[in-house]
Formats: C-alpha cells, structure tokens, sequence
C-alpha cells in the first residue's frame, strides 16, 4: 500500500518540498517496481504528485508500456542508499539495490525536475561519500530552566517533544523526516547530548515515546539514536558505579540495550558527551574514554549499534591567569593517546574546530591525527555563534572549506570522516522550521555536503532556491544568492576579528561583548592590551598547539609571517601596527571589516526589500524584520569592536570614520 506523504500542519512551510516542486512527475507517467517498505513510501510520493498534476502511476507493470519515468528496485551492487539513473527512448529510469536508494533516486528526479524528462541522459550512478549523515538534535523533554526546550534552539520548541513527553501528533516529524531524506540526511539523535534527569530516563521506562517517534522517521529511512548519560546505571539503574569496566555495570548496559533493540529493532546507538562541561564520565573513576566508549560500544554490537563518543572535552574550570593551559589543544591531548583503542562500532566525535563553532576557527588538529579510530566530524547548523537565527549566514561555504582542507595525513576532511558528517539540528516547531526562512538553506546545504563533502556549495545552494522557489524568475534567484553566497564573511567582518573568537555576550552567546569571557573560566580569551591583540599558540613562544598539525600546517601556522590572514589572532598576538599579507595593518583591518561588515548587511537587507514582489509575502516580511535586527546587531559589534579596540591602541582610522 502506498504510504500517504505527511500533510503539514496548517500554516506550516513546505520549505524544499513545495508541492510545485513535484510538477514533472507529477504530470507524467511512473512505473514503479519492487517491494520494500520504503518503496511504499516512493509510490505514495509519486501518487501525490500525480493527483496533483494530472499524471498516473502504476505499479509492478510490464515492461513496454509508454513511462517517462519508472523507478525499480532491481539489481545489486549499489548498496542500501545507492541509485542510477538513466534516460534512453523517452523513459527516464532511476534503479537501486534497495528502499533507502529508490527514495533517494525518487529526489533526485524531484532537483532535476523537468530536466529529468528531456533529450537523453547518460547512465549515472549516485552513492553518498559517508554512510552516516546525522542531525543531533539538542532538544530536552522538559524544559530546561535555564536552556529551555532546545539548548541553542533558536526555532521555536522541540519538533519531537512538547510538554514534558514526545508529541502526541507526529505527522510534523513525519514531514521532517520527509524534508531530511530529501536532503539525504539518514540519521537523528532526538535529543540533548547535556542529558539531565527527565531525558536519562528516555533509554529506559521512556523508550516508548522515542520509539514512537522513530516510527514517525522510519518511512523516510532515518534511524534513531539517542543521547545517554554515562551515570545511568547509577542514576537509572541504583548500581553504587559506573565504572567502564564493573561487570554490574557492563551487565547492566547490554540488558538495557537489549530492552532498546526490543522497543526499536533498527536503532541507531547512543550519543555520549562525558567528562565535558558537568557531564558524568569515566574520568570519576581512573578510567580512559576508550574505556568509556567501549563499554556502550559493546552493549550495541550484537544488535548492529554504534555509540558516538564526542571529543568534546576539555577543563571549563580554568584560571585565566594561567597562561600555560589552552582549551584549544584538550581534544588532541585527550585522544591521540587512545588512537588504536577504540571498539569497531565506536565513533569519535569531533567538533570541526578545537574550540566551539565560531565564526572562524582552523580545523581541529585531532582530524586525521587518529587513523586508527573512526571518526566523525561535528558541524554546528543551529547559529549559537553565528548570529541565532536572526542573522543571514549561509555556513555551506565555511562546511566546504572545513570538508576540503588537508590534514598531514594527505586526505581531506570529508575522507577522514569514516564514521559520518553530524550537525547540530536548526529546526524546530517553528513555522519556518528554522526560524530564519533563509536559514532553511542551512540545512539543507548540510545534508547535501554530507552525501557529497566534496560538492560545490553555491551548487548546492542553487538546488535549495529552484526546490524552495520553484519557477523563480532569475531576478529572485539572483538577489537570494546576492544575500546568502557572502553571508558568512560578511558576519565575520562584523564580529570578532582575525579568528580571535567569542567576544559574545556570555551565557546566551548573542551579540557583542568584547571582554565577556576575557576573565572568565572557560578558556577563550584574546589577550587585547594597548599594545596589541591575540592568543600565542605557537610552540616557540606559545601554547605549542601549533605544533599539533603535521606537516606543512604546523610550520605554517608556527610564523606571523606565514599563518593566514584569517586565523592570525588565533594564533599569534601581534601589535596592532602588524601588517597583514592584505597590506592593511591589524587595526585598520579591524575598523575596515567592522565598517565594511554593516554595510553588506544594509545592502543585502535593500536586495531583499527589491524582491518583495517575487516572494511570498509571509515569509519576505518575517525575513524583513530579521534584517532590521541584523543591522541593529551588526551595528552594535562594528561600535563595540571599533570603539574598544581605538580605546586600547589609540591609533585612529585612517579614514576618518566616526569611532564612539
Ligand atoms: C557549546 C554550547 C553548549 C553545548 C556544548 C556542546 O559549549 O554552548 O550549549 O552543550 O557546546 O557541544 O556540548
């Protein structure tokens, strides 16, 4: 039986997935063949489409008759999620080896749209680059009273949870899990890896309500993981310990497990944050994180699991007076040593950059430093340093450097990721899902990356506008890639300058505050006296976290002279009067970029206003009032900044501009 496709809430955007989106195939004739689950899932798309547009859509019929499409399960060889796809005589043919590829194969003819049913195409075959593409969402059951529904959510509330237990009606998760695999995205971890009371007791006498909403994403060939507390069996189960290597407790773990597997035959594993920021970990008792890992690694094996570890560990108790301790350098220290120890089914998790998802950071020294673990790289796509929603700032661009760059090891980021690409979800019960409308693009772009690290973002981008505005005038498209293709750099002109980082507003990490955490225990300091600016991580004179690379990027990053422009304040403290390889000093690159940065954000906000006749008007008015604050905002950083940083040098502007 052909599976009904999500009906959205009233008022709810169809984001990527408009139904004009489906208008080819719709208005065609489809052929579909073979039987798994998610085929029903395909067919029902299908047949959706052709009620709306006229078409029809048969199923498991002879060869020969006239289609322009048909979509077959048919030979191996292409695994699970792989598909090809052919166009000869008029017929347009998509073939997978299984479920998850014909879905897949099915939106692939959705981005071609009409183009799938022109001319003759030859036979290409499309498989993702990593077999995991995961969102963790960051959601909590109950709200938190200090972090609300979502931790960093800035979307609303929790698409999975509402009241304190999983929603009632799912048919939302249902649609998101449509828009996921639309994307490819295959995995979601429902919720918080900060896991506090209620949430622990998910993986016990509450997996119920996350099995429901794994059948809510089942259909659209996403898998379920959760995040668990390393004390759960103290916590969960009254054992006196959680000792990594207790035989009470590695019992206590496998039964647990076991009960998952019984309530979610096809769940994903768990997600663990330990020994990071207040978690429980296996530090309280002597043990490693291989150790830690290990022990979950081996209560998921007999069913298939995998535990992500995340490498995010590091002293949030630090002294600011002690110059010698650099939270940049923890997750290298912590995990090199353990290269080599981690179970099959274990998974290191690491943050893209050492410190915590700002605007600019180098890639993080432990990628490709432990060949003999599995790794998977972390992305943020909720905006928690980035401007929350609030503020345009496309992150494919900043994905694509980080997916491209060349550890020593020699290959890039996206091949080091054996164990997946994750990100921190954006969406949430909003209408716009995202809040932002347009960070809707951020979303998406990271699913896309994700089945193909190595694709072109501005490619991808333009797949997000022809889904989301399907028929756009090359005007709209134009003014939408004008707004989003520099929309990163240009929140980067205006926040913290040359790679130093935070100067957020501490706690909620919005807006500016260049000395918010400059005292503070958290290790994220930039060091600004009158004399000059930025944190000396090199290993004559500094942290040594420089040294941390291998070749060439270590010796690169060791000199002012060598290390890029944009990461220079991370890794050095210069004077102000330091000359840049642009020419420009640091001062003036600092007032120019702060001038620069507003200026861009006032000028995409006019393109914007210039294409309110080519958008829906909800949607161009919610983003209209999100570019008001983005200009506030950005107005606020160029002052502070500029303001701040005049005070402590004293040199002035070179051009004259007003500094408060
Ligand atoms: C950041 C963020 C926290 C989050 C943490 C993590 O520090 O501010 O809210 O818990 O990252 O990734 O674990």
């Amino acid at each position: 039986m052909p599976l009904p496709v999500p009906v959205l809430p009233e008022g709810v955007d169809p984001a990527w997935l408009p139904p004009a989106a489906f208008r080819a195939i719709g208005g065609r004739r489809t052929l579909i063949r073979g039987s798994a689950s998610l085929v029903e899932t395909v067919h029902g798309e299908v047949a959706e489409a052709c009620r709306r547009f006229g078409g029809r859509v048969e199923r498991d019929g002879p060869d020969g008759g006239a289609y322009d499409l048909v979509l077959a399960l048919g030979a191996g060889g292409l695994g699970d999620e792989g598909f090809s796809c052919v166009r000869e005589g008029g017929t347009t043919t998509v073939t997978a080896s299984g479920g998850r590829g014909l879905l897949y194969g099915l939106f692939h003819v959705v981005r071609l749209g009409a183009d799938a049913f022109r001319g003759e195409r030859a036979r290409e075959i499309h498989r993702p680059a990593l077999a995991l593409r995961m969102l963790d969402h960051w959601d909590n059951v109950a709200v938190h009273p200090v972090m609300g529904q979502v931790e960093r959510g800035y979307a609303g509330g929790s698409l999975f949870w509402d009241d304190g237990r999983a929603r009632g009606d799912l048919e939302r998760v249902r649609a998101y899990g449509r828009l996921l695999a639309a994307c490819g995205i295959n995995a979601v971890a429902v919720n918080n890896v900060n896991v506090h009371a209620t949430e622990a007791r998910l993986l016990t006498d509450r997996i119920g309500e996350v099995a429901e909403i794994a059948g809510a994403l089942r259909p659209y060939g996403i898998r379920t993981h959760l995040s668990v507390s390393f004390a759960a069996p103290v916590v969960l189960g009254r054992l006196s310990t959680a000792d990594p290597l207790d035989g009470a407790v590695r019992d206590w773990w496998a039964q647990v497990t076991r009960r998952v597997y019984e309530a979610i035959p096809d769940f994903g594993g768990y997600v663990v944050k330990a020994d990071s920021e207040g978690q429980p970990g296996p530090f309280a008792y002597g043990r490693s994180h291989a150790d830690g890992a290990n022990l979950l690694a081996a209560a998921l094996e007999p069913f298939g699991g995998t535990v992500h570890w995340r490498a995010f560990v590091y002293d949030h108790h630090q002294d600011w007076r002690d110059r010698t301790t650099d939270r940049a350098r923890a997750a290298h220290d912590h995990f090199v040593p353990l290269d080599g120890e981690f179970a099959a089914n274990a998974v290191l998790q690491v943050k893209h950059g050492p410190m915590d998802f700002q605007a600019r950071e180098p890639v993080s020294p432990l990628i490709g430093a432990v060949p003999r673990t599995r790794l998977a790289v972390e992305l943020q796509a909720t905006q928690e340093y980035t401007g929350q929603q609030r503020h345009v700032c496309w992150l494919g661009p900043m994905w694509s450097e980080v997916l491209r760059f060349r550890p020593a090891s020699g290959a890039t980021v996206g091949e080091t990721a054996r164990g997946g690409l994750v990100a921190v979800s954006n969406a949430g019960a909003d209408p716009f899902w995202t809040g932002h409308p347009l960070a809707q693009a951020n979303l998406y772009t990271f699913g896309r990356l994700a089945w193909r690290p190595d694709a072109g973002p501005r490619e991808v981008l333009g797949e997000w506008i022809a889904l989301t505005f399907p028929g756009a005038p090359a005007r709209l498209s134009e003014g939408l890639h004008a707004v989003l293709d520099g929309s990163w750099r240009t929140y980067e002109k205006y926040t913290a300058p040359l790679g130093v980082g935070f100067m957020v507003q501490p706690g909620h990490h919005y807006g500016p505050s260049v000395d918010g955490y400059e005292y503070s225990p958290w290790g994220t300091y930039h060091f600004a006296d009158r004399d000059g600016v930025g944190v000396d991580r090199s290993v004559a004179r500094g942290t040594g976290y420089a040294g941390q690379y291998g070749k060439p990027w270590s010796e690169l990053y060791e000199s002012p002279g060598t290390c890029p422009d944009e990461l220079l304040l991370f890794f050095h403290h210069v004077p102000y009067g330091h000359v840049l390889k642009s020419g420009k000093t640091v001062i003036q690159h600092i007032y120019d970029t702060h001038f620069e940065g507003v200026e861009e954000v006032a000028e995409a906000s006019r393109v914007w206003t210039g294409l309110a006749d080519l958008v829906e008007p909800g949607r161009h008015a919610r983003v209209a009032e999100l570019y008001e604050e983005q200009l506030r905002c950005a107005r606020e950083w160029r002052d502070q900044i500029n303001s701040y940083f005049f005070r402590k040098s004293g040199v002035p502007d070179a051009r004259g501009r007003r500094i408060h």
